[in-house]
């Protein structure tokens, strides 16, 4: 067990899998209390007991935090369990794949509501306890993407609301400092999770080409507790972590 988050509470949101349920694990193991936040509870439960199994402490909460009330009562389960909150990891969200003239509203929406609403209503509420709590403050931690700088293809919903979540954080940024609360973001190229897994793709690490280098969960999670383990005064307000190779976030050629 490290110690570079010791007795810090972290919520992390879609700690269910890919990169929230690295980053909550390597903050487990940093000695963060880590309250775990995803819709699928099953397999919440597997990874807070992976977390315990390794010394650490987890609270699974199963929660569909585009739902105002499941939000709510997210944060009221953390204070009554541990009292205040040190680190909001808004992490959770969903990639998107549709031609612009073929999006419904509803595609649109459902984007919408956990890209943008649910990181708001999670900051919302993250600022509400750092406020009141002694001694006041805090960070949030939004992961962003590459697609916040450089879009792909077909995904209009995607990279409207990574480039949104940019500006969220530089207003967090802002708004935060009256109350010690610390905002910044991560921006991660292709890393082993579900966006990865649907094109076939098992395993992280080195593909047939250069380009198709796949970055671990735990590559990502490092910079969340880079981020995490500064001092109050101090932000790493934005950093992109990608695979060297990603020919096309950087240049040609
Ligand atoms: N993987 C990449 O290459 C990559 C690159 C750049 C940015 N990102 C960003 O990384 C973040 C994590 O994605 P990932 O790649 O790890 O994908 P993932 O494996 O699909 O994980 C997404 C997580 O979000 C949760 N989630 C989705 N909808 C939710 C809802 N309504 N309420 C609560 N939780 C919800 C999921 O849990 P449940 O289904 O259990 O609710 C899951 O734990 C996303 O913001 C994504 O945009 C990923």
């Amino acid at each position: 067990m490290g110690t570079q988050l010791k007795g810090k509470v972290a919520i992390v949101t879609g700690a269910s899998n890919g990169i929230g349920r690295g980053i909550a694990e390597m903050f487990a193991a940093e000695g963060a209390k880590t309250v775990l936040a995803a819709r699928r509870a099953g397999l919440l439960g597997e990874v807070a007991e992976g977390i315990k199994g390794r010394g650490g402490e987890a609270l699974p909460v199963a929660a569909d935090l585009t739902k105002e009330d499941a939000v709510v009562a997210l944060f009221a389960a953390t204070k009554a369990v541990y009292g205040r909150l040190d680190v909001l990891v808004n992490n959770a969200g969903i990639a998107t794949h549709r031609n612009t003239e073929d999006i419904s509203l509803d595609y649109w929406l459902d984007a919408l509501a956990i890209n943008i609403t649910a990181p708001f209503l999670c900051s919302r509420e993250a600022i509400r306890m750092m406020k009141a709590q002694t001694p006041p403050g805090g960070r949030i931690i939004n992961v962003g993407s590459i697609s916040a700088k450089t879009p792909r293809p077909d995904s209009l919903p995607y990279t409207t609301t990574k480039f949104g979540l940019q500006g969220m954080t530089h207003q967090l940024t802002m708004d935060g400092r009256k109350h010690n609360i610390v905002a910044s973001i991560i921006h991660p190229g292709s890393t082993l999770s579900s966006f990865i897994t649907r094109t076939g793709r098992t395993q992280a690490g080195p593909g047939d080409r250069p380009e198709d280098y796949v970055m671990t969960a735990a590559d990502v999670a490092r910079v969340a507790v880079l981020m995490a383990s500064l001092p109050p005064e101090v932000n790493l307000y934005e950093a992109t972590i990608l695979p060297n190779h990603a020919r096309s976030f950087i240049g040609r050629g």
